[in-house]
């Protein structure tokens, strides 16, 4: 991988991965995609039917999968807040992106979202507080930091090419 995108559900972090990889014209990955495919189900039924912890695990699998191939790649939001993902990536010495957004940012678009099981099951001040609860561990994994709000995702993805 180049470079890796980390944040928040709703971050912009698929969005601004295939723009930035096709001005780099390299490949995109998305690492939901990735274990969608794997799994042969959506990330909802494997919630659903499995739980989080066995999505956990398909998660580490395919990120370590991912690693090993040319391109860059946007993570879910929970990727970097597992341990054993965030030694990796820091064992990989790929680039780490760390895109942010306000609050309402994120609520805006993300509440209509029924491919998000988290998003289902918690209410905004529970998702709020999750995200909150992650901020440490996404600046910890990040080596730039992006706040997106005022930023469109060509901006962002310019930014991005600039710095690496
Ligand atoms: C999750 C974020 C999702 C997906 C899964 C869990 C999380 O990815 O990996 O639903 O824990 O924040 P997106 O950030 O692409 O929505």
């Amino acid at each position: 991988m180049q470079a890796i995108l980390i944040g928040f559900m709703g971050s912009g972090k698929t969005t601004v991965g295939r723009i930035l990889a096709r001005t780099l014209a390299t490949e995109h990955a998305d690492l939901d995609d990735l274990i969608v495919q794997r799994a042969g189900q959506p990330i909802t039924a494997i919630f659903a039917e499995h739980g989080e912890g066995y999505f956990r695990q398909l998660e580490h699998q395919t990120l370590l999968q991912a690693l090993g191939t040319p391109g860059i790649l946007s993570t879910g939001g929970g990727t970097p807040t597992i341990t054993m993902n965030a030694v990796s990536l820091k064992q990989s010495a790929v680039p780490v992106i760390w895109l942010t957004a306000s609050d309402q940012t994120i609520i805006d678009r993300v509440q209509n979202d029924a491919g998000r099981p988290l998003v289902n099951e918690l209410d905004r001040s529970a998702l709020l507080a999750l995200k909150k609860r992650r901020q440490s561990l996404y600046a910890a994994a990040a080596d730039l930091t992006i706040a997106t709000d005022r930023l469109t995702p060509q901006q962002i993805a310019q930014q991005i090419q600039n710095w690496l």
